[in-house]
């Protein structure tokens, strides 16, 4: 948790001082107040993660501060902890009833206060960033809801009736949906139906309100996508522990949907890992070469500004390119000398052959295009479909380049390496007939920041003396 901005109003100098001090344990930034009116000027001046309010204190006592921030759009969902001596019934209820997240008493302060600080901060900080849509024809229900939960931290949005709640879906994709039965237009039923039938919306929670008199109608909604129902008139109260919960179940089903899939993503990735380990300890020339074409093609990528996602795929494509060599005899593929027609025929069917491989296997769906095609040219001269241009997967495109440097920067029984600026000057001269040239570009920008680029290297002057690999 980031260092949590609290501020104590305390008209006691000594029990300012105290608190400050007992708040040296969690790291806080503390600001101090010495009177309700002080602390609500302050509280709207800066942001705060929580209040701390004594009740007893001159020009406002605490629970009109609560009240007041509580009333404020600005302030209603910065949580209050009431601090006071005063540890009867009605009095703790008092502090619920103006808005507070917790009460303690000064007694149990020392033991007490800093397991509630965290306690608060963390249910804050979950409901900060969650929307909640609640749908109900009484302008008094959606009102005190809505002030109800955002008091809490919810951001909130509201309709009258199941049509324009479906309406607002299209713009927002809510945590949790609130939701009344009867409604003119579209009722909670119906409407409960409509968003279940949304893919994207089957697993947000739906919550449904109404009277007593609709008991069994909800419980049978139970049964047809409703996750809990709650009978009207509720405490508000009684609605934020409830959304809280259900909330926090979906957010431990969505952690460990995520986690499963983590695991899946890791075993597949040690599974590409072996066979590329197999395929290139075959060949001790190319050793290396999937790694250094990943580590170019992301390289690239990041230049070319690819989100994350885009970026772990194209490097598992990049480190997958060659994958079909793996069916190719030694007799063929580690062959010295020069091929015969038929021979280079069959190392051409390595990129069909890779896909092959790939296809049953649904999470490498969106990378096969770049398998398939990354010995396509831009000119269509290139193998196996003779696509021109942006015909050919970008991606595809990327590994292009990376297979040509690595091609040219690495030791062949034939050839030792090329200079780097050689190697620059092929690269440049491929543009437009072999390689992309915005791929290029990106090339040459992600060198430079590598700051593998000689600074004297004139990438036209030299002409092309080396052809690149199959
Ligand atoms: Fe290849």
């Amino acid at each position: 948790m980031p260092q949590p901005r609290i501020l104590i109003v305390e008209d006691s100098r000594t029990i300012r001082k105290m608190l400050t001090k007992q708040l040296d344990e969690i790291d806080a930034r503390v600001t101090e107040a010495v009177d309700g009116k002080e602390g609500l000027e302050k509280a709207k001046d800066k942001n705060f993660d929580l209040i701390i309010s004594d009740v007893d204190m001159p020009k406002m006592n605490g629970f009109d501060l609560c009240k007041k921030l509580k009333s404020d759009p600005d302030t209603r969902s910065v949580p209050v902890i009431i601090l006071s001596t005063n540890d009867r019934e009605e009095h703790v209820e008092e502090g619920f009833r103006v808005g507070a997240s917790a009460y303690v008493t000064k007694a149990k302060a020392g033991e007490e206060l800093i397991a509630r600080i965290k306690d608060v901060l963390t249910r804050s900080a979950f409901s900060r960033n969650r929307l909640i849509l609640v749908v109900d024809d009484s302008k008094l229900v959606r009102k005190s809801v809505r002030k109800g939960l955002s008091q809490a931290g919810f951001n909130v949005v509201c309709a009258d009736n199941g049509q324009k709640a479906m309406h607002l879906l299209e713009e927002h994709l809510p945590d949790l949906i609130l939701s009344d039965i009867n409604m003119p237009i579209m009722d909670g039923e119906a409407f409960c139906r409509a968003v279940r039938a949304r893919e994207d919306l089957q697993e947000v929670p739906f919550v449904v309100m109404s009277t007593e008199s609709d008991r069994r109608v909800m419980r049978e909604m139970l049964a047809h996508g409703a996750s809990a129902f709650m009978v009207k008139p509720f405490h508000i109260e009684q609605l934020v522990i409830t959304a809280e919960k259900l909330l926090s179940d979906h957010f431990q089903l969505l952690l460990k949907e995520r986690q499963r899939l983590d695991t899946e993503r890791n075993m597949l990735l040690d599974t590409i890992a072996s066979l590329v380990q197999a395929l290139e300890a075959r060949d001790h020339y190319t050793r290396g070469h999937s790694e250094e074409v990943a580590r170019i093609a992301t390289g690239m990528g990041r230049v070319m500004g690819f989100s994350p996602q885009d970026l772990e795929r194209l490097e598992i494509a990049a480190r997958l390119h060659d994958i079909g060599k793996i069916g190719i005899r030694d007799e063929i593929l580690l062959k010295p000398g020069r091929l015969t027609d038929e021979e280079y025929d069959i190392i051409k069917g390595h990129p069909v052959q890779g896909a092959d491989i790939l296809s049953p296997i649904p999470s490498m769906a969106p990378i096969i295009p770049a398998v398939l095609h990354h010995h396509e040219r831009m000119d269509g001269k290139g193998y196996p479909h003779g696509l021109k241009g942006s015909n050919i997967h970008l991606w595809a495109r990327m590994i292009a380049v990376g297979d040509v440097y690595h091609a040219l920067t690495s030791q062949r029984p034939y050839r030792a390496p090329m200079p780097m600026g050689q190697v620059f000057e092929i690269i440049e001269e491929g543009k437009g007939g072999h390689l992309c040239p915005d791929c290029v570009e990106a090339f040459f920008l992600f060198m430079d920041q590598c700051r593998d680029l000689p600074p004297q290297t004139n990438r036209k002057a030299m002409p092309s003396t080396a052809a690149t690999n199959a």
